[in-house]
């Protein structure tokens, strides 16, 4: 009996052993990349900057209105700052779950959580097959959270597929491992987590880019099948997983709006990098004069310098100041827009678009984005882009393509794709540019019935600032043919 029984978990740890290396192989892939690498034309800093934590506030609507956009502004009142060393702890030996870390649009949740995980895999020696850097080695010496976990699980919360009847294996975990698992090894790996014979740390990143909407649910079972949305819920509820240090990252506007019983119980929100940060990494990419161009800045423009607290913005920023150095927009809505009209005047645009499409291209996509809005979308198929009569070479310099999930028991089908935009601002911008040129019928029924609502909290202050500013130049976005 007590061979078989040996013999048993022998043939389980196998099973457990493959489970865990795929897990932690697949989340050392899926946190790879540096900041700004997007950015042809920017050099990432040398040094590792990190936007400010804040905690102890109290997330409620009334108390805490997170719906201000794109802005620093709509930092959390109250509340006092952490360190990150501090917040990592918490994270491990706290018993609060599920920890949610919020922030503005590009506040930099997905790169903390990218790093977070990045630092959980090396301190745990979990990556296989890859060589960590003399830094990454020495902080996996000297760090505390050595030996805490077997595995590290980082997910985009965009890839799982929204199904109404699935189950919890096939939320949780990436579906490109979920494939190439056996069904033996997917059921030893989760009961292994349910027994707390393996130690995982669960990472889900942009809960607001969940293709469902997350409201409170009725109890389901770990082996129970249901609808993604309902084990999601009962994820962050912790019926599901109550062992698992669950980490969820969002936008305000999600986890603001979220019944009590789904409630992160320990928020940390992202309030930009502090004056000195923010100097030493402007100063760092944009190299010489440049810290008396961002004294004058906080000087002259100190809405804009607060702005350019925010990484995205400040990347944003120095892209239009590298553009054109001695016209640079002195408001947020202005650096957005002549960053779209750069984009779609970019070399590689001009070399594969027809001037004369140009302007219908631009029509297309500011639709598509509003009606993605619309739909609280920010994945779109093949179907959609032709819908909108939007060819795929037209786009690939706005909008990625990331290869179609394949889905277990659906086949990958060949030359299908799924296109999100790169950055979720450029779908508000381009969104807030169709609801600025509506008319005003149609803008009215929008401002009555929509714009309230929190998801459309950014594309409502750009499409204020567009209407408001008459400095602002959208005719950069309406080029006449051959111009
Ligand atoms: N600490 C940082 N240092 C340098 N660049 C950063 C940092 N954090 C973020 N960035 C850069 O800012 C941009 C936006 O960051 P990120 O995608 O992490 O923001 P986000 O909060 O996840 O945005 P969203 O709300 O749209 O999901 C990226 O290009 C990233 O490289
Ligand atoms: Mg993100």
């Amino acid at each position: 009996m007590r061979f078989l029984c040996r013999m048993f978990e022998h043939y389980s740890s196998g099973h457990v052993g493959n489970f865990t290396k795929k897990i932690n192989r697949f989340s050392w892939e899926n946190v790879q990349g540096k900041v700004m690498e997007n950015y042809e034309d920017l050099e990432a800093p040398e040094k590792e900057f990190y936007p400010r934590i804040k905690t102890g506030f109290k997330l409620f609507k009334g108390d805490y209105v997170p719906q201000k956009g794109f802005s620093a502004h709509c930092n959390p009142q109250g509340g006092t700052y952490m360190k990150l060393a501090d917040f990592m702890d918490h994270i491990q030996y706290s018993h609060q779950k599920p920890y949610s870390i919020i922030g503005q649009p590009g506040s930099g949740k997905t790169t903390l959580m990218r790093r977070l995980a990045k630092k959980f895999l090396i301190a745990n020696k979990l990556v296989i097959g890859q060589k960590p850097t003399l830094w990454e080695r020495c902080v996996s010496v000297f760090s505390k959270e050595s030996r805490s976990y077997d595995a590290v699980l980082h997910m985009n919360i965009r890839d799982i597929p929204n199904q109404d009847s699935t189950c919890l294996t096939d939320v949780i975990f990436p579906p490109s491992v979920v494939t190439s698992l056996t069904k033996k090894e997917r059921q030893c790996g989760l009961k292994n987590i349910l027994d707390g014979k393996l130690k995982i740390i669960m990472m889900f990143d942009g809960l607001d880019q969940a293709s469902w909407i997350t409201k409170g649910e009725e109890k389901v079972g770990p082996w129970d099948t249901s609808s993604t949305a309902k084990i999601f819920a009962n994820i962050m509820t912790g019926h599901l997983l109550p062992d698992v240090p669950i980490v969820i990252s969002s936008r305000e506007h999600s986890v603001a709006l979220l019944s009590q019983d789904l409630r992160p119980s320990f928020v940390a929100a992202l309030v930009g990098f502090s004056e000195k940060d923010g100097r030493s990494m402007y100063s760092q990419v944009m190299g010489e004069n440049s810290e008396q161009e961002w004294n004058q800045i906080r000087k002259c423009n100190p809405g804009l310098h607060y702005m350019c607290l925010t990484p995205l913005f400040m990347i944003f920023y120095m892209l239009i100041k590298k553009v054109d150095p001695d016209n640079t927009p002195d408001c947020a809505t202005g650096v957005m827009i002549r960053l779209i009209a750069i984009l779609v005047e970019s070399e590689h645009t001009r070399r594969i678009v027809r001037m004369a499409d140009v302007q219908e291209f631009i029509k297309n996509l500011k639709k598509m984005a509003f009606h993605g809005m619309k739909e609280q979308r920010v994945v779109f198929t093949k179907e959609d882009l032709d819908n909108f009569n939007i060819s795929y070479i037209n786009v690939s310099d706005i909008i990625i393509k990331v290869p179609r999930i394949s889905i277990v028991g659906q086949k990958v089908l060949e030359g299908a794709h799924k296109f999100f935009f790169s950055h979720q601002t450029f779908q508000e911008v381009l969104a807030a540019l169709y609801a600025a040129e509506m008319d005003l019928e149609n803008f009215k029924v929008l401002v009555d019935n929509e714009f309230k609502l929190p998801y459309w909290s950014v594309v409502r202050s750009f499409t204020t600032g567009i209407l408001n500013n008459n400095q602002i130049d959208i005719s950069s976005l309406i080029l006449e043919p051959g111009q």
